[in-house]
């Protein structure tokens, strides 16, 4: 791979040890894809899980010296202040993995958001835009919904990207590997975000290889929200960063763009059967709920809004948890939302994840409802029995402590 003159001072410590070690491992991943040269990124998530190797790594960056050329944005992590009072104390090793990740992420120059969509707000590129993002829904979203250019990053690699302002050039930096390959006959009516949900879920279990999909037959724009569960789940059981939708995302105008008048490798159909099939398959039988969860990803104003019209007046019959960015937080609390949900028994917090360190233990082990399937998958190791609906029969269920369909 080629290396500027500056580029090689780097590798070669002339910017100090952090950014070295981070330029060797770029340099190396740039090696195995193929990059012929680095190029320059404007922005940065780093996909933080406040767990011990994400702790390690960035710690060990803040002792070479390491700051950030370009302040990446970060996921959640845990409010231990709000669950230590609304839920249970939080075990000392989880507080002290937490207060470690939120000083070195700190000192390395992070922006400290704590947010899995940033997306939605405070780190929305443009299109064409090269950045560096992990996070398995912000980078089919930023990829393909608005038509920036990101690999699929691990944390680490997009940490390294932000030291550096740099990543190595390949995949899906580059035209031709933007193009899809997988034509997606979808027959289906895709009519919610929910049946988003079922589709990014679908598709990797139809499909497996890592080919750019191109879906063909739906009608009409998803909402943001859509957008957002469709690169979860599809970046959940499988692993996309880019997928289009023909006539409705950027890069596909129509079928010749998407496919850049090549004929597709594979042809791919998907009927409301196969998305029943994964209804079936993932979504859990009725009864009884111990709690409810929504929020993975961080749910935006529009779905705090919908969760707040629900309740608004009536009485959670379990215990329900909001999760969401701290902004989207705020302005909950502008618009009235968090008094409803608060008068309602259920509880917003902000900066927190689904899958962190143990501060859901209260619930191991229990039956809840969820509107997420990746949520559902993320907690079957703590064995919590999620059962699966659209966001609306959800917050039903946790009105009345059951889901009864
Ligand atoms: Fe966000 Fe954590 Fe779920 S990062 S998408 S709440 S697993």
């Amino acid at each position: 791979m080629y290396l500027t003159k500056e580029q090689l001072g780097m590798l070669h410590g002339e910017e100090g040890e952090a950014v070295a070690y981070s330029m060797r491992i770029q340099e190396g991943l740039g090696r195995v894809f193929g990059a012929k040269r680095m190029v320059p990124i404007t922005r940065a998530h780093v996909a933080l899980s406040a767990q011990d190797a994400d702790l390690w790594f960035v710690e060990k960056l803040v002792n070479m010296g390491g700051r950030c050329r370009i302040a990446p944005t970060v996921n959640p992590s845990i409010d231990i202040d709000y669950l230590n009072r609304h839920l249970a104390e939080v075990p000392d090793t989880g507080k002290e993995i937490v207060s470690k990740t939120n000083v070195a992420y700190r000192k390395i120059g992070a922006q400290l958001t704590f947010d899995c969509t940033p997306y939605l707000q405070q780190n929305v590129p443009a299109y064409g835009e090269v950045i560096a993002f992990s996070e398995s829904s912000a980078t089919p979203y930023v990829n393909s919904v608005i038509g920036a250019r990101t690999n699929r990053e691990s944390s680490q690699s997009a940490l390294c990207a932000a030291i550096t302002g740099l990543v190595p050039e390949y995949g899906l930096l580059l035209d031709e590997k933007r193009k899809a390959e997988i034509f997606v006959d979808v027959r289906a009516d895709i009519k919610d975000d929910f049946d988003y949900q079922l589709l990014g879920w679908c598709y990797p279990l139809i499909y497996k290889g890592p080919e750019v999909p191109a879906f063909v037959g739906i009608a009409e724009r998803a909402t943001p929200e859509g957008f957002m569960n469709f690169g979860a789940q599809l970046n959940t059981s499988g692993a996309t960063g880019l997928y289009h939708i023909v006539g409705i995302t950027p890069e596909a105008p129509d079928i010749k763009h998407a496919f850049a008048g090549k004929e597709p490798k594979k042809k791919v159909i998907i009927e409301r059967r196969d998305l029943d099939a994964v209804r079936e398959r993932i979504c859990g039988k009725p009864g009884r709920i111990d709690f409810a969860m929504f929020g993975c990803p961080h749910l935006s104003i529009r779905q705090v809004a919908d969760i707040a019209r629900i309740c608004r007046g009536r009485r959670f019959s379990v215990d329900v948890w909001v999760l969401t960015s701290s902004l989207t937080k705020e302005l909950a609390a502008r618009m009235g939302f968090l008094d409803i949900i608060n008068r309602a028994g259920g509880h917003i917090v902000a900066d927190t994840c689904i899958d962190v360190p143990p501060c859901w233990w209260p619930y191991y082990g229990k039956s809840a409802v969820t509107d997420s399937p990746k949520c559902a998958y993320y907690n079957e190791i703590r064995k919590i029995d999620f059962k699966i609906r659209p966001l609306e029969q959800a917050v039903e269920a946790a009105l009345i402590g059951e889901v009864r369909i």
